[in-house]
């Protein structure tokens, strides 16, 4: 399905009844890389994953896609559906980032917030550089020596090494990012805030999940946000990296599930 918001033609899957959970995907991605979550938790919730601007299918528009941007992005869809209610959000990694973003501007259309392999705190000057010299690859279109380099890092090692079929997978999910898409999510994962400040602000139930073995976002990360976070709580998932819904999808469809049935009693 498609809508016109904020400019662009935006492409998103909405399935499932019951509260809205809102799915936001990672870097370079998009909204395939929920597959297993689209089919197992549209059984208990309205499952709605957008591709956010230049990614999957939705229209390639220049950047740069600061995380406030994909914020707005995402409540534009939000009023484009009509969803007054409030809702899930989950976001994985650069999701994440944007998640936290929507959390600043729209605090009041959360119910809860779900941390996927991410972090809140900004790019160190070595990330930074790293995303300059990809932006150049980019520039010369040389997207898929951006992907190759990234994909031994999107899985556990095992994974990596023993699920050719995955590996596959990742690899042509990646491969439907446009050049305009790569240049202004590296644009604007450079520039995104340090989140770490508003984490004391998040008042509502949080669940972070991490993967075990996460080559990208160490552990670490995610047990400081559950120190800074008052309602939160963490679920490490073995045998994943940072791609754990689709390494573990049982495993994190399971938690998720749990996670919002903890949420039923609470006012929507
Ligand atoms: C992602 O998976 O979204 C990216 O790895 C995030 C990042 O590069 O910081």
């Amino acid at each position: 399905m498609k809508r016109l918001i904020n400019g662009f033609s935006m492409a998103y899957t909405d399935q499932g009844q019951g509260k809205p959970l809102l799915l936001v995907h990672g870097y370079p991605l998009n909204r395939q890389m929920w597959a297993p979550q689209i089919l197992g938790l549209s059984r208990v919730a309205r499952v709605i994953a957008p591709d956010l601007r230049g990614h999957g299918d939705s229209e390639a528009v220049p950047g740069p896609y600061s995380m406030e941007l994909f914020a707005d992005d995402l409540a534009a869809l939000l009023d484009s559906l009509e969803i007054q209610q409030k809702v899930i959000c989950c976001g994985l990694s650069m999701g994440g980032y944007a998640v936290f973003a929507f959390q600043r501007k729209y605090p009041e259309r959360i119910a809860a917030l779900i941390l996927t392999a991410t972090r809140a705190a900004d790019d160190t000057p070595q990330a930074r550089a790293a995303r300059d010299q990809a932006a150049e690859l980019a520039r010369r279109n040389q997207l898929d020596q951006i992907f190759e380099g990234m994909l031994p890092k999107l899985l556990s090692e095992g994974n990596y090494h023993e699920n050719p079929e995955l590996v596959e997978q990742v690899r042509s999910i990646m491969r439907n990012t446009s050049q305009e898409g790569v240049l202004g999510d590296l644009a604007g994962l450079k520039d995104r805030p340090d989140s770490r400040p508003s984490l004391p602000d998040i008042k509502v139930p949080t669940l972070i999940l991490h993967g075990a073995d996460d080559r990208i976002v160490p552990v670490t990360e995610a047990k400081e946000m559950l120190v800074s976070i008052p309602n939160s709580q963490l679920q490490i998932i073995p045998a994943a990296g940072h791609l754990l819904n689709l390494e573990q999808p049982e495993i994190f469809n399971r938690a998720v599930i749990g996670f919002l049935s903890t949420l039923e009693s609470q006012p929507s």
